[in-house]
């Protein structure tokens, strides 16, 4: 008889399943991990082996999994009411959910308009702020602007807006032209510069960008300090300060794409915070339920949300929907996670483990192949390069990270680098001696991913 229950359960899956962001050919080789449960920072496959989970899958599990807080919040509320549709209808914990995030959400942010995924709440920021220029009789306002090697998504409108070829290429027929500018990735500054100084330097290009198009653009969209997909991708927060600055000169929106940053990750819990700006629409979702359900908020202004104010047959109101919208399930486990937010004191805690990760890390700066190890927060990442000197990228086709995923599995470590990006975004109960880890299957993933 066959004891490897993995294998019978990765054979059935194969059967029937199409896996996201996956090409499955690659399965005929690489086996895909069952998994039959999870607690804490550890997912279990089915043949009793454990992962820590360092990247939070997919960047949402804030407080580790099937955490009993939360576990508990959804149980009582499918009890009591497992979805109802939010047009016409309503229900305590979207309102109690929508009471707090304008809570705690920058000043000014009033409104609380909800989607079920991260890609259709960017959606819905964009048709807002089309229309709201619409509905202000500015109907040449259809443009968007942003910054290069940005991702918010894989609809056809966030491609549109994003910039990363491997997921947009394929389907440029399909997508609406953009306004992009270089981006202020700090990675490229020259040797001696500060982070500031740069992304202050690459902010040229945006000012010069909108003082050219504004008259057509409706707002600019950006991932606020770390460009995620991209590769971990960082810059300073004065690009965000100087962008808010613009965008009131120049009579554009400012949509923040909080999605992946939001929620503690960057070390405040909000990544704009951090430039002390309000933008104008700033858009949540993963870590929102903590891991648990989809969710997403786009939060926006008083001024926003009058625009759409009006008499039905005027056809200014925003006709948009999601089935989904604002779930209760999804809510209740929202407010359990901001709950453990509040009663965990997470942003100060998360200060000191972050620390921690750049001490455990702190020799892969003079690794012959790592160009960088950089950090916001509690994302950390170690750019892998075939040249140090030239910044030289090993190519992307040698998939040096799939050795490194695999090398990280057998150590049982769940590490998925994007290309030659090694990044750990660790849910943030993570202690010393995982993190210490963490840093010994990245170096030793790195030794051998290079040889
Ligand atoms: C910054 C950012 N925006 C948007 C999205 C899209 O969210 P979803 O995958 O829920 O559609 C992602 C997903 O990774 C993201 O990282």
């Amino acid at each position: 008889m066959n004891n490897d229950l993995n294998a019978q359960w990765m054979q059935r899956d194969l059967a029937v399943l199409w896996h996201p962001c996956t090409q499955m050919k690659d399965h005929e080789c690489i086996p895909l991990i069952p998994i039959q449960r999870a607690q804490g920072l550890y997912l279990e496959d089915f043949n009793g082996n454990r992962y820590l989970d360092a990247i939070s899958s997919w960047w949402t599990t804030l407080f580790g999994h099937c955490h009993p807080y939360i576990n508990e919040r959804i149980k009582a509320q499918v009890d009591t009411l497992e979805h109802v549709m939010l047009a016409g209808f309503s229900h305590q914990p979207v309102i109690e959910l929508s009471e707090r995030l304008v809570h705690i959400t920058p000043t000014g942010l009033n409104r609380v308009f909800y989607a079920d995924n991260g890609s259709s709440s960017i959606e819905v920021a964009l048709k807002m702020s089309l229309h709201y220029w619409r509905n202000q009789g500015q109907s040449q306002k259809t443009r968007f602007a942003t910054i290069t090697n940005g991702y918010h998504g894989e609809t056809i409108g966030t491609m549109s807006v994003g910039d990363i070829p491997l997921y947009t290429d394929t389907y440029k027929a399909l997508l609406f032209d953009s306004i992009k500018v270089p981006t202020p990735d700090c990675y490229w500054r020259e040797a001696g510069q500060s982070w500031e100084d740069y992304s202050r330097h690459m902010f040229t290009h945006m000012e010069k960008a909108l003082a050219e198009h504004h008259h057509h653009i409706a707002a600019v969209i950006l991932e606020p300090l770390v460009q995620g997909a991209a590769g971990m991708r960082m810059y300073h927060p004065v690009y965000l300060s100087l962008l808010r600055q613009a965008c009131d000169r120049y009579n554009v929106h400012l949509i923040v794409d909080e999605i992946a940053v939001g929620m503690g990750r960057t070390g405040t819990l909000f990544a704009c915070e951090q430039a002390h700006i309000t933008p104008d629409f700033m858009v949540l979702s993963k870590g929102l339920t903590g891991g648990y359900l989809p969710l997403a908020a786009v939060l926006t202004t008083d001024t926003v949300y009058e625009a759409f104010y009006d008499d039905y047959e005027k056809l200014n109101g925003f006709l948009h929907s999601h089935t989904y919208t604002g779930n209760p399930l999804a809510c209740a486990a929202a407010l359990a996670t901001l709950d453990l937010i509040e009663q965990e004191n997470i942003i100060q805690k998360n200060q000191q483990t972050a620390q921690y990760m750049a001490q455990a890390t702190a020799h892969l700066h003079d690794h012959p192949h790592v160009a960088e190890v950089r950090q916001t927060g509690m994302i950390l990442a170690i750019e892998m390069v075939k040249d140090k000197a030239s910044k030289t990228p090993f190519d992307w086709r040698e998939r040096r990270g799939l050795r490194i995923f695999n090398h990280a599995l057998s150590q049982g470590v769940l590490l998925r680098p994007l290309g030659n990006v090694i990044y750990f975004m660790p849910p943030y109960i993570i202690e010393k001696s995982h993190i210490d880890l963490l840093a010994q299957v990245a170096s030793d993933g790195i030794d051998l991913a290079v040889r």
